[in-house]
């Protein structure tokens, strides 16, 4: 099949063709969800950069409306890149997108919906006084991009606004400049910076928004730092393609951002995802008061594949974001609730001893659109003489779930053939310093899945890139556990919780149809571990589709 079929997702966001680019814009309006996104209408590689957009009742029916705003002015002649909404107090919705001028300069626009009634926002018209920020001096003309949804701040009666930039004359600083607003037209640039980190380039994408310490609701972008709150401070970097996050402390007064332990600064610190990830957004959602993340998820193909096949690239499920009260240092993510609408039928295993060095196939049935529940516990007498074991480990320089070590790796191989030529393995690997203390790695590993190179052997060498993963937080007396979406060609982790999540972007060619199987690994030299639970959900797919019969007709 040319469009290579079966790697299409079933419950994740793509649209129907063509290319999509990070980052989205979500927002809520008058009962619906909506997504706008960067979108190529015309190709299945980066170009002519529009706003798609689709709406959604519940954040995984998806369907998409006619295009949104797209490139016909001289402000935004080379792209309608990415922007972000503002809900007001009187309900009025705001966006501010950067447009790529007819030189390529990098500027602010503004666009608003034509018809404020319209619960589909299906029209948009742009203002008159577009551009309405320019580079300020000393920015480069094309550092100056992707402003974040804005906040209020009651004290300086305004609105702020924060866009990600670098300072390559101090020692290529990623930077985040913070401009102030009461109308949206005109801006003021705040002096300073929100924060700035040397040696990390480019910021794209900065989202920037309160999280509460003690309950587990999300915050609207405009509460205020004070007990209880944090701010998370995220930016997209364009030197190495991830995105890192810190919590820290907001001070607007001296428009300044702290991070909690400056060690784990944006762009050194902690990722959303340490697979196949970038270009998040969050957006807060009124209905079920909770901060929603969207990520995009880039292939790992080559182009020439992506427009043999006609489309590329996807968005993660929206994930919940809440500060993890139990470490006090990470995020958790989570799919949104609404995810667990698609389970079908499900199969329930417990205490399932999984020995060293074996493999447990899980008969299942089909296995390509998957969500599993699993925890599992390692035998506590091998464990404690597990002294000295694998310190120093690293998911990304080892060589995956075939590096046997002494408790690990562990878990579960989806999106499998029969005989095990094609797999993902999710797993967990966990190494025991001689002070006693453990700590736990979780990883992807993709090596066993071809990656399609048509004609292009150079890069096969990105097949050594394709371990995934980093440490996870565990407290005393928690299980180990991962919640794993499986969905064609992407496979979604969340370990304990959603401390350290993984994506992977994969391209079975014999692990698809009814030929998908599930397995569980204990790849361990010296310890046996029990599936003490593994719960399995069939997913329905989403049915993601036009809105309207007559644009699946056109
Ligand atoms: C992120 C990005 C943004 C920009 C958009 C253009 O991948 O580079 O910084 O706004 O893509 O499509």
């Amino acid at each position: 099949n040319s469009m290579l079929l079966w790697q299409r997702t079933a419950f994740h966001f793509q649209p129907q063709k063509n290319w999509m680019n990070g980052q989205p814009c979500p927002t809520y309006y008058k009962g619906w969800y909506h997504l706008f996104y960067q979108y190529n209408p015309d190709s299945a590689v980066w170009g002519n950069i529009t706003w798609g957009h689709a709406v959604s009742r519940d954040l995984v029916h998806w369907l998409y409306l006619p295009l949104a705003v797209v490139p016909d002015r001289w402000y935004d002649a080379n792209g309608v890149w990415t922007g972000s909404a503002t809900t007001l107090p009187d309900g009025r919705l705001v966006m501010i997108y950067t447009g790529a001028t007819m030189e390529s300069v990098q500027v602010q626009n503004l666009a608003f919906p034509a018809d404020p009634d319209d619960p589909l926002l299906v029209h948009w018209v742009k203002s008159e006084y577009n551009p309405v920020i320019v580079p300020p001096s000393g920015i480069g003309l094309k550092d100056f991009r992707d402003p974040t949804t804005a906040w209020y701040v009651p004290t300086d009666s305004a609105w702020r606004v924060a866009i990600g930039s670098k300072n390559d004359s101090q020692h290529h600083a990623g930077v985040v400049l913070v401009y102030r607003t009461t109308d949206f037209v005109s801006y003021e640039l705040l002096p300073g910076v929100l924060h700035s980190v040397t040696g990390t380039g480019m910021w794209e994408c900065v989202d920037f928004y309160p999280v509460s310490t003690e309950s587990a609701v999300g915050l609207d972008t405009s509460a205020a730092s004070g007990p209880g709150v944090k701010h998370v401070l995220k930016a997209s970097m364009d030197d190495n393609k991830h995105d890192y996050y810190a919590i820290g402390t907001y001070a607007a007064a001296s428009n300044s951002w702290v991070p909690a332990d400056p060690e784990k600064d944006v762009g050194i610190g902690l990722r959303y995802d340490y697979g196949k990830y970038y270009a998040s957004k969050t957006f807060y959602d009124p209905v079920k008061e909770r901060r929603v993340l969207w990520g995009w998820i880039g292939e790992t193909d080559s182009e020439r594949t992506d427009l043999r096949k006609g489309w590329a690239s996807l968005q993660t499920v929206p994930r919940t974001v809440l500060f993890d009260q139990k470490t006090g240092r990470n995020l958790l993510q989570w799919p949104v609730e609404e995810v667990e609408s698609l389970r079908l039928s499900s199969q329930e295993f417990s205490n399932i001893s999984i020995t060293a060095g074996s493999v447990v196939p899980l008969d299942i049935g089909k296995a390509t659109q998957l969500d599993i529940v699993a925890e599992f516990s390692v035998d506590e007498a091998a464990l404690a003489g597990a002294i000295g074991a694998d310190v120093g480990y690293n998911c990304s320089t080892s060589r995956g779930a075939a590096q046997r070590g002494v408790i690990g790796p562990f878990g579960l191989l989806v999106l499998a053939d029969e005989d095990l030529s094609e797999q993902t393995a999710v797993y967990f690997y966990v190494a025991r310093a001689t002070d006693g203390s453990l700590s736990t790695h979780f990883c992807h590993d993709e090596l066993r899945h071809a990656r399609i190179f048509l004609f292009l052997s150079s890069e096969a060498n990105d097949l050594a890139k394709t371990v995934y993963g980093s440490l996870v937080p565990v407290h005393d007396g928690e299980t180990l556990s991962v919640r794993i979406l499986v969905d064609h060609s992407i496979v979604e982790s969340f370990a304990q919780g959603g401390r350290t999540c993984i994506t992977s972007r994969v391209y079975p060619t014999k692990a698809i149809f009814s030929r998908a199987r599930l397995f569980l690994l204990n790849n361990a030299t010296g310890v046996d571990v029990t599936a003490t639970s593994v719960k399995i959900w069939q997913m329905n797919s989403a049915f993601i589709r036009p809105f309207y019969e007559r644009d699946s007709a056109s």
